[in-house]
């Protein structure tokens, strides 16, 4: 299946500067180029531009409204625009809010062609807040009540139907933080949410035959990696870190358990900060992932 990939080189959604370098600390690290070596025909569109972040306080408990959503514009066009080619888009961010666009996108064309959509959430946070219960106005902490119908109308009714998502089509793995009020939500919404509590105690690959139980050939895998679902022991370069994340093993794990079932049909990659980073690793040990998501197994030859 061929691929394209695209960057958003914005911290519009976030409140740390730098996750705007993600898109060339992924292209610096090699990402293209190991996903070819997969046998992937892909392509790099570059990147796409938007406002720049001015930086300011939330307005109704919103910052920055304006720019997420033509940040998020931007996003869905060109994700729309690859899925209309029958390619795979692969989103290069940018902090997490980036993702109601590609996710429109993937969620409006799944609807057109009649697939079955799955989203895979990769994250420390559960990124369901509003502006009423949001601690930091942020909107990278909304996009999955966004996606649920839970927001501004600009956002929630980015896409052809809104909302574009049902809760029941969403599996979040890596969870350890979420909010007071944002638990409440995410509870009542009935989330499905792989906290680290639960895959420590039943395991990584139990925990990933779950997320993908009834994944078949009709089904559309949307992964929507945020790299600080990792341990910041060794993915430190991401704005909001949290200790006792996924290690090194089990991330490998899940990247060949989503890849051997052929049916990931969108990828983003999200909240790489290369300005809190160590030399790159954060980027680095993404496109170690992405490798795996593209089917590099040890024993296979290459
Ligand atoms: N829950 C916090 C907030 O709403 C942090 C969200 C972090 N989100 C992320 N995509 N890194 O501000
Ligand atoms: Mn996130
Ligand atoms: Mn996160
Ligand atoms: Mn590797």
């Amino acid at each position: 299946r061929p691929a394209s990939v695209y960057g958003l080189p914005t911290d519009i959604g976030a409140a740390h500067r730098g996750a705007s370098m993600g898109p060339e600390a992924l292209r610096v690290a090699r990402l293209v180029e190991a996903i070819a070596k997969r046998g992937v025909d892909i392509r790099d569109e570059g990147n796409l531009g938007g406002p720049r972040n001015p930086l300011s306080k939330p307005v109704d408990g919103y910052r920055h409204l304006d720019e997420v959503v033509a940040w998020n514009r931007a996003a869905m066009s060109m994700s729309a625009r690859i899925l209309g080619e029958g390619r795979m888009p692969i989103m290069l961010g940018g902090d997490h809010c980036l993702a109601m666009g590609s996710i429109t996108a993937v969620a409006d064309h799944c609807r057109a062609i009649g697939k079955k959509l799955r989203v895979l959430w990769l994250d420390a946070h559960a990124d369901f807040n509003t502006r009423d219960i949001t601690p930091s106005g942020n909107l990278h902490g909304m996009p999955v009540a966004c996606l649920c119908g839970l927001g501004p109308k600009e956002l929630v009714g980015l896409g052809k139907h809104a909302p574009a998502l049902r809760p029941d089509q969403i599996r979040q793995i890596g969870i350890r933080s979420v909010d007071a009020g944002e638990k409440r939500l995410v509870r009542e919404y009935e989330i499905d949410i792989y906290d680290m509590r639960y895959i420590d105690e039943i395991g990584m690959r139990r925990v990933m035959e779950e997320v993908l139980d009834g994944v078949d050939a009709d089904t559309h895998l949307h992964v929507s990696f945020d790299v600080d679902m990792l341990d910041p022991g060794i993915a430190p370069g991401t704005g909001t870190r949290v200790p006792g994340g996924v290690n090194y093993r089990e991330a490998q794990l899940m990247m060949e358990m989503i890849a051997d079932t052929g049916a990931m049909g969108s990828l983003d990659l999200v909240e790489v900060n290369p300005a809190l980073d160590k030399r790159n690793a954060t980027a680095k040990l993404a496109v170690d992932l992405v490798e795996s998501l593209f089917g590099k197994s040890t024993l296979m030859r290459d």
